[in-house]
């Protein structure tokens, strides 16, 4: 399928797992892809690769810039750097909330701010905001990262609004827990790696972890020219988490 030909993509966050996932489909589908990462170290043909941090908006709006001028505009921007937090509301200092708030919510508000004004100018344009489960489930021992992921979820309806009528889209993604180096270091972390990966795999009720891959595949759906009549959805990619009660095996 080449549904990107002669479009161009900015995928933050795109130098590791969903990220990466996704600057390489929409690339494979005829996108020219630069990709915005806080470390684009082992980023290589044929993306493009721009360091920044979603923090700092002027290095935001730096690296957009550059990366615009080199992919010649912008069609479509998949806003997805995010950085995860543990703990109940009692556990996260005022500090990591400032900082993973920061990075997961303002961070993409940052990006969009910067590419808004060349998104404008395609005929095609499209904003893709990865979001989670943990926006529209409560998940144990997750406040601050489902806080910041209900932030996205309402942040992408409200940007869905304001844009329509300039013809540009916005949608989310909401993975169920996905096979991402993020994903690696939670299980390294865990006390019983292996019996930590099964329980996580066991909360889905498809019995596995989602893909980068099929996230990716979800992104690209929702950036594609093909679903032009499609915007301020969030399309769960989660295994059936979020909407699928089952009996226990057997019954
Ligand atoms: N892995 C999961 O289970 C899962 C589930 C639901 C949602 N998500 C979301 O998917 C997105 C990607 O997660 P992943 O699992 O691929 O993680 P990952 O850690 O593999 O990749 C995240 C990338 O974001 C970059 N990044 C982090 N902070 C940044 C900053 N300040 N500025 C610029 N870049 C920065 C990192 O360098 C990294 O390349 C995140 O928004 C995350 O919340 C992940």
């Amino acid at each position: 399928m080449h549904d990107f030909e002669g479009l161009t993509a900015l995928v933050t966050g795109g130098a590791s797992g969903i990220g990466r996932a996704t600057a390489e489909l929409l690339a494979e589908r005829g996108a020219t892809v630069a990709v915005l990462d806080l470390d684009p170290t082992g980023v290589g043909a044929p993306l493009l690769a721009h360091r920044a941090d979603v923090r700092d908006d002027a290095s935001v709006r730096a690296a957009v810039a550059a990366a615009v001028a080199e992919l010649g505009g912008l069609d479509v921007l998949v806003n997805n750097a995010g950085i995860g937090a543990q703990g109940t509301v009692e556990d996260n200092d005022d500090a990591e909330w400032h900082h993973v708030l920061d990075v997961n919510v303002v961070g993409m508000v940052r990006t969009a701010r910067a590419a808004l004004p060349h998104l404008r100018a395609s005929a095609h344009a499209a904003i893709v905001n990865t979001c989670s489960v943990a926006a529209t489930a409560g998940l144990p021992r997750r406040a601050l990262y489902s806080a910041t992921k209900g932030a996205v979820h309402a942040l992408t309806l409200a940007m869905a609004a304001d844009h329509v009528r300039e013809g540009i889209r916005v949608n989310c993604v909401n993975p169920g827990t996905a096979d991402t180096p993020w994903i690696g270091r939670l299980l390294d972390a865990a006390d019983d790696p292996a019996a930590e990966r099964a329980a996580l795999e066991a909360r889905q009720p498809s019995g596995r972890l989602v893909s980068a891959a099929e996230v990716a595949g979800a992104i690209a759906y929702l950036a594609s020219p093909l679903s032009g009549a499609t915007t301020g959805t969030a399309l769960a990619v989660d295994g059936g988490m979020q909407g699928l009660r089952l009996r226990p095996a057997g019954s």
